[in-house]
């Protein structure tokens, strides 16, 4: 009897589920989409999540509403991949270094350090064909790749300056999990320790990792300079971030209103690769006047150290990334492993 009731709500409630889809939105009843994140909303991702927002709501006349939830208020970084796949959310901008466990390790290849030297040979790879078809290896896994968000170059921080490989050694440093900077952190004779987003400040604090990486926008607004007491400007590598959404709930959105959040999002993404450079310049002026953090910066001879030290990651990493699609990038932006 009891089961039979249960059956009876469970069918119902799938009834009412698939008529919830079938009629149309109104702005007082809109299609939802959840878009959830793990940094604060005062960074380069957080302020184009927030554009996308408002251009997407303007232009579905109310008819979609976007519900931006920053600071891993949702979920964690493993969680909210998962969170997507099963549809609890329907849109996310994950790091491209953040791929790997869901299977995708090609997106590792962004990872590798001193691969870019600027934002400009970057989008040669991000805007143009290679990033396009990387964006298609997700559909696999129900995902679709709708664009590339800047964040910018990463900084390597710790309670001692960082200027020589040698100073790396036997340091805890927090990674995203990706397997290429699992092996640039052992390439410096450093211990990496992979760890969410959301738990990097006490993992700071607690002495639970000693050191980070991040692009400043990410390292100020979570505040790590109150616990980092040196930040080094290496700009050793790149972290930025694939917008993806559910890819049957996507497919499933009426046409004319899919058509305006592509618009939309399609604006937010210039927006968000305008503004990403000034705002991690604006994070480092904002660190130095906080006075908490020391700024290093590295003479070219500390610099070109530290890249001989890391470039043969690239090939170590080969065989789990594909060594054709690392070739590829090195012909986009002239790239030289030997220099
Ligand atoms: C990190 O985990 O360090 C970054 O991926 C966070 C982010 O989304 O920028």
């Amino acid at each position: 009897m009891q089961r039979r009731s249960l059956l009876g709500a469970a069918l119902a409630l799938a009834l009412s589920a698939t008529a919830a889809l079938a009629a149309a939105p109104t702005p007082a009843d809109p299609i939802v989409i959840k878009f959830s994140h793990v940094v604060a909303n005062d960074t380069p991702k957080g302020k184009a999540a927030m554009f996308f927002k408002k251009l997407a709501e303007e232009r579905t006349k109310g008819l979609v509403k976007i519900e931006v939830y920053p600071n891993s208020q949702l979920y964690k970084d493993k969680e909210e991949l998962e969170a997507l796949q099963l549809g609890a959310v329907q849109m996310l901008a994950p790091s491209l270094a953040k791929f790997g466990p869901l299977g995708v390790k090609e997106f590792e290849v962004f990872d590798l350090p001193f691969i870019f030297d600027n934002y400009d040979e970057l989008h040669k790879v991000t805007q143009g064909p290679i990033g396009a078809a990387l964006l298609k290896k997700l559909d696999s896994k129900g995902i679709l790749g709708l664009a590339y968000w800047d964040n910018g170059f990463k900084q390597f921080s710790a309670n001692k300056p960082l200027k020589t490989p040698a100073d790396f050694r036997g340091l805890k440093m927090r990674i995203q999990s990706s397997k290429v900077l699992d092996a640039q952190m052992r390439a410096l004779g450093s211990l990496p320790q992979q760890m969410a987003f959301s738990e990097v400040y006490q993992g700071l604090q607690t002495g639970v990792v000693d050191g980070a990486e991040n692009p400043p926008s990410n390292f100020y607004t979570q505040k790590m300079h109150e616990v980092q007491k040196y930040l080094t400007l290496s700009d050793h590598g790149y972290l930025g971030y694939a917008v993806i959404v559910n890819k049957r709930f996507w497919d499933g959105l009426p046409p004319d209103l899919r058509q305006q959040l592509e618009f939309s999002l399609k604006e937010a993404t210039q927006f968000a690769n305008r503004i990403a450079k000034s705002e991690n310049e604006g994070d480092i002026e904002n660190v130095k006047k906080s006075g908490k953090t020391q700024i290093v910066t590295l003479s070219p001879a500390e610099r070109a150290a530290l890249k001989k030290a890391l470039v043969p990651v690239h090939a170590q990493m080969a065989d789990r990334i594909g060594n054709d699609l690392i070739q590829s990038i090195y012909k986009e932006t002239g790239f030289n492993p030997a220099n």
